[in-house]
């Protein structure tokens, strides 16, 4: 079977595509234009694509013997998945792979904007540090405060149970109760107007559907406390961008990380412009484990799917019903 990679990707997984198939990896280290995906797949029995390849109708339909499409990501909503359930195409994500590394990424960017870690290592490095000072970069404790997860699935749920050292009130919202948290931590399923009044940090955790899209606007960052932190590892375009800027811009919230932008890799002026935010760009998955179980899962997933089996992290399952 013939495969088009989208990008390069960590060599173990390509080593297992490389068994038993023809692969084609995109040559060059940046994002392929739509154009590029669809000659690459042209002629290609599976697709490893990316979460910055934008899957629609035009790429899925543009070869008529494209057998798998396996992500290489836990999110999809970069894939018409209709389209390629119509057409009987499996696709797949990388659940499981990247929680921890996820989970990690929005701890870090919590003590970052806390603690004022980027904007003090930059104070430091000016030469601007001369003495130890009372009121010096004054941040926010993390210890006995109250965490707010929205989204309580694999990652957030991972994320909250690593606040057990800081012996945190945790809120969650969530569709479903999660019995581990309410177990292990003494979690509180609420309302998510309610998680941010009551909250000290609130972190993102849900996946971009149509529910989400601006889940977090002005209206309900007006509701988050004045010395509040936001922290955004999910996707962009869950926080209105623009309502966030402002938000900062007049302090009615102490900080915000973000690790995914609304209109990527676009991120607005404004945010630039405050040092109350701290910006990633999209690495919350960017560990040498994290990315390596990746590469192997989507790896095994399109082996799956090209032999005609259901792969075992399959998006889809109707197709095989
Ligand atoms: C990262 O954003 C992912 O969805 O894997
Ligand atoms: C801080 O360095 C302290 O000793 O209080």
């Amino acid at each position: 079977m013939k495969i088009f990679v989208t990008r390069k990707i960590p060599e173990p997984g390509l080593e297992l595509l490389r068994k038993d198939n023809e692969i084609v990896v995109f040559p060059f280290d940046r994002v392929p234009t739509k154009q590029e995906i669809i000659k690459g797949v042209k002629g290609k029995n599976g697709l490893l694509c990316l979460l910055s390849d934008q899957i629609d109708a035009d790429v899925i339909n543009a070869e008529p013997n494209l057998k798998m499409i396996a992500n290489y990501a836990v999110g999809y909503d970069n894939i018409d998945v209709q389209t390629a359930t119509k057409k009987k195409i499996p696709v797949s994500n990388t659940p499981g792979a990247l929680t921890d590394a996820t989970a990690e990424m929005a701890w870090a960017l919590i003590f970052s904007v806390a603690r004022h870690i980027v904007k003090a290592d930059k104070f430091t490095r000016a030469g601007k540090f001369k003495g130890w000072g009372p009121m010096l970069m004054l941040g926010q404790g993390i210890s006995n405060k109250t965490l707010g997860v929205v989204g309580a699935g694999r990652i957030g749920e991972a994320f909250a149970l690593k606040s057990k050292g800081f012996k945190m009130k945790i809120l969650y919202v969530d569709d479903k109760v999660n019995t581990t948290l309410e177990k292990k931590l003494g979690a509180k399923k609420v309302e998510l107007s309610e998680l941010l009044k009551e909250s000290d940090f609130v972190s993102l955790h849900v996946p971009l559907t149509k529910e989400t899209n601006h889940l977090i606007g002005e209206k309900k960052l007006k509701l988050m406390k004045k010395d509040a932190i936001l922290i955004n590892t999910s996707r962009g375009p869950v926080v209105d961008e623009k309502a966030l800027a402002k938000a900062l811009k007049k302090k009615w919230i102490f900080g915000a990380g973000l690790d995914v932008y609304e209109h990527e890799p676009e991120i607005s002026i404004a945010l630039k412009k405050l040092d109350n935010v701290v910006l990633q760009p999209h690495s919350a998955s960017a560990t040498f484990e994290s990315r390596t179980n990746m590469a192997i899962m989507a790896a095994k997933n399109m082996l799956a799917g090209l032999k005609g089996e259901k792969p075992p992290n399959c998006i889809n399952p109707e197709v095989f019903e």
